[in-house]
């Protein structure tokens, strides 16, 4: 059974994601660009995608990364997310596009209806994490996805961003909120009013580490991910970080401690 925040936000994105259909047209020219993967992604990826990687997209949204991942080298993504909405918006765009990317309705981390060792590649993020409960059962999925050596990446948020306000004038901290808060309530556009999950950059590497994968590149960024149309805020102005990326390797055996008995 999922729990009740799960569940919430799933009738919650279900709604949010009719946004796909009614834009469909702007989402299939921008899709046919493959210009949704940035630079810093580019990068990180360039040695993976060189290799033809299977692909598996965590939560894939309206799928816009999936084309272009595979215009810049994967032989295939595979998208998860519990959006039907999206994710049908998702297909239908990949068929117009005769793209190989399919897409898969089901609850991430749980319910992930792919075999053992079936990718090369976990990509995901661009405000994925904080939809998950629970990062070791999170990170535990993405070993369990992952071939022998294979990758996980990532691009999302950084944790700090929930602490930021929206000030045009100068940076300033929310003064109800933490960093080291285990969630919060969003009360901006687009998400207001779902409760978002928090995990700190040492949550997300040690969940990371103790699935059974070694760490090859952590970056921290100024540019968030996304910018709300209409907003200039200063904490975006180049002194905070507003984005990460992290880019791991599975181990040949993982070890699966939980992240409690890595930390004693
Ligand atoms: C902000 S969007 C980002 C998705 C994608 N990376 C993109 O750029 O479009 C978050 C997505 O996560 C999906 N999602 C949230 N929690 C999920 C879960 N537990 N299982 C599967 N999908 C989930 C939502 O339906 C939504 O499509």
């Amino acid at each position: 059974m999922d729990d009740p925040t799960t569940l919430t936000n799933k009738i919650a994105w279900e709604t949010a994601s009719q946004k796909h259909v009614r834009e469909y047209d702007d989402l299939l020219a921008q899709a046919a660009t493959g210009d949704s993967l940035i630079d810093i992604e580019r990068d990180l990826l360039r040695d993976v995608l060189a290799h033809a990687p299977e692909v598996i997209h965590l939560q894939s949204g309206h799928g816009l990364d999936d084309p272009a991942l595979v215009y810049a080298g994967a032989r295939s993504v595979v998208g998860v997310d519990y959006s039907e909405v999206a994710v049908d918006a998702a297909q239908r765009r990949a068929d117009e596009l005769g793209v190989a990317c399919r897409y898969i309705a089901a609850t991430v981390p749980q319910h992930v209806p792919l075999p053992d060792a079936s990718a090369d590649l976990v990509y995901t993020g661009k405000g994925a994490l904080i939809w998950m409960p629970d990062l070791d059962a999170w990170a535990n999925e993405v070993v369990r996805l992952l071939r022998p050596a294979g990758h996980l990446f990532v691009y999302e948020a950084h944790p700090a961003v929930p602490l930021w306000t929206w000030d045009t004038d100068q940076p300033r901290i929310r003064p109800d909120r933490s960093y080291f808060a285990t969630s919060h309530v969003n009360d901006t556009f687009p998400g207001n009013g779902a409760v978002e999950w928090q995990w700190n950059l040492g949550q997300i590497i040690t969940a990371v580490v103790a699935a059974g994968m070694e760490v090859l590149h952590v970056g921290e960024y100024a540019e968030p991910f996304w910018r709300a149309g209409g907003v200039s805020a200063a904490a975006w102005d180049g002194r905070l970080p507003n984005s990460f990326s992290l880019l791991a390797r599975r181990r040949a055996s993982p070890p699966r401690l939980s992240t409690s008995t890595h930390l004693t």
